[in-house]
């Protein structure tokens, strides 16, 4: 399984990449938004710090200008994933950028029937928003088990499956059991993932032994 980092900050994804753990990053307007940055500008240094893929949002909601911010965002690094929404016009320019080459990564995608769309548009990456889905009432990792048994019944499919909208480690477990391709996560989200209060208790235990045996390794 692939991770994402869902996030705009530079300096965070410099740091989490050093981890060995990042194989791509996801940005949306929101989230370039908040680092008061230059789109172009943040975009360039993130695609120089992690060398998958980095979803890059249009902000046009009409097919023509949408397709000419894509080839722009595209121009900006090898490894830009142009990002569009999952309307008929996102889907149009989908297409259109998936057949000049460019990785595209649907988003905004709340139903099976979209994801499929979005399949059949050529979309590399779609990403469904689980939180958003669990924040109505809905259950977004179903949508995730759905998405994946869809994909799986038809050899021609080769989008990935991009969990999006993620709020806590459960929801990754969760992604990872229905065999989602891909997890973006938020930095916070991260970082929890390696910790567990028994590994800290089981070393602080390990170490205050160590010291009693006087010994040193190096
Ligand atoms: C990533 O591609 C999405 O834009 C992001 O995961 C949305 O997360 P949110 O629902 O927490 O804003």
């Amino acid at each position: 399984m692939k991770f994402f980092v869902d996030s705009a900050d530079a300096d965070e994804i410099r740091d989490l990449a050093a981890t060995g753990m990042v194989d791509g990053v996801t940005t949306n307007p929101s989230l370039v938004a908040g680092t008061g940055r230059d789109f172009t500008a943040v975009l360039e240094e993130i695609c120089g710090i992690v060398p998958g893929p980095v979803s890059a949002e249009a902000t046009a909601t009409d097919h023509e200008t949408m397709l000419a911010e894509g080839r722009k965002l595209a121009a900006v690094a090898p490894n830009v994933a142009v990002k569009v929404p999952l309307t008929w016009d996102g889907l149009k320019t989908c297409r259109a950028l998936s057949d000049s080459g460019t990785r595209v990564n649907v988003t905004l995608c709340f139903s099976a029937n979209q994801a499929l769309l979005a399949a059949k548009a050529g979309a590399a990456f779609v990403s469904p928003f689980v939180g958003r889905l669990d924040d109505i009432g809905h259950d977004g990792m179903e949508l995730i088990s759905d998405i994946r048994t869809i994909y799986d019944n038809y050899a021609s499919i080769d989008t990935d499956i991009l969990v999006a909208s993620i709020r806590a480690p459960i929801h990754l477990k969760q992604a990872a059991l229905v065999g989602a391709d891909v997890a973006t996560l938020p930095p916070g989200v991260l970082r929890k993932l390696a910790v567990h209060p028994l590994t800290d208790k089981g070393l602080a235990a390990f170490l205050a032994d160590w010291r009693e045996t006087g010994q040193a390794i190096l």
